[in-house]
């Protein structure tokens, strides 16, 4: 590959600076889990809500960025890897320009999601685990892709024939099975407050 020059161009305006004139603090609230955990329906619930706060917000949800920034990308190790890696420094990008970025994808990897973790400032990454068990996810289906997965017809799907690493250590675990959608937010929303 080409070697590209490149010097960095220190900005005028930093962060902090963008933050200060919003009545928030921005952050990245990182949803992972399996496909069907509920990741993107509490991302959804969570915006509204926080929107309705008066908070300015962005949603990166994986299956919409698979249309455009991610396009391309398959379900191998590496194109997850990538997935992420893009996701990441898009939030990243959102968080500095001061809004509160809701991030749902699968992100199975621990590696991958501790990679996005080292982009944000101390305290602005939480890391969420939807944690609703496979049996339910699988017997959810709601896009009947697990239906597909068993039949083979889907390669390197989670939970299956590619791995979900589940969080050690997450800032908040929620099982969409369990808690109720609103329960879940205000439980977002409380973590939003420290
Ligand atoms: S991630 O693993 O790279 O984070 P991402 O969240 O962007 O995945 O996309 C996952 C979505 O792709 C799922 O919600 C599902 O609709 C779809 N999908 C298609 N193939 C697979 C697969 N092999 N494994 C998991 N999800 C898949």
């Amino acid at each position: 590959m080409q070697q590209v020059q490149i010097r960095p161009y220190a900005q005028a305006l930093t962060p902090e600076d963008r933050a200060a004139i919003k009545a928030q603090r921005p952050r990245c609230i990182w949803l992972t889990g399996l496909s069907g955990a509920g990741k993107s329906t509490l991302a959804n619930a969570l915006e509204v809500q926080l929107n309705q706060q008066g908070l300015h917000t962005a949603l990166l949800d994986g299956d919409n960025l698979r249309q455009g920034l991610c396009r391309g990308l398959g379900m191998d190790a590496e194109a997850r890897k990538e997935n992420i890696r893009r996701i990441a420094e898009v939030a990243r990008l959102m968080v500095d320009a001061g809004l509160i970025v809701i991030v749902a994808a699968i992100s199975p990897f621990r590696a991958d999601r501790e990679a996005a973790r080292q982009l944000f400032a101390q305290g602005t990454f939480v890391e969420v685990y939807v944690s609703t068990p496979f049996d339910v996810c699988a017997q959810r289906d709601p896009k009947g892709l697990y239906r597909e997965a068993r039949a083979g017809r889907i390669k390197n799907f989670t939970g299956l024939d590619s791995p979900y690493e589940a969080p050690l250590a997450p800032d908040c675990a929620i099982d969409t099975s369990e808690v109720e959608m609103a329960q879940a937010c205000a439980r977002l929303s409380a973590l939003l407050q420290i």
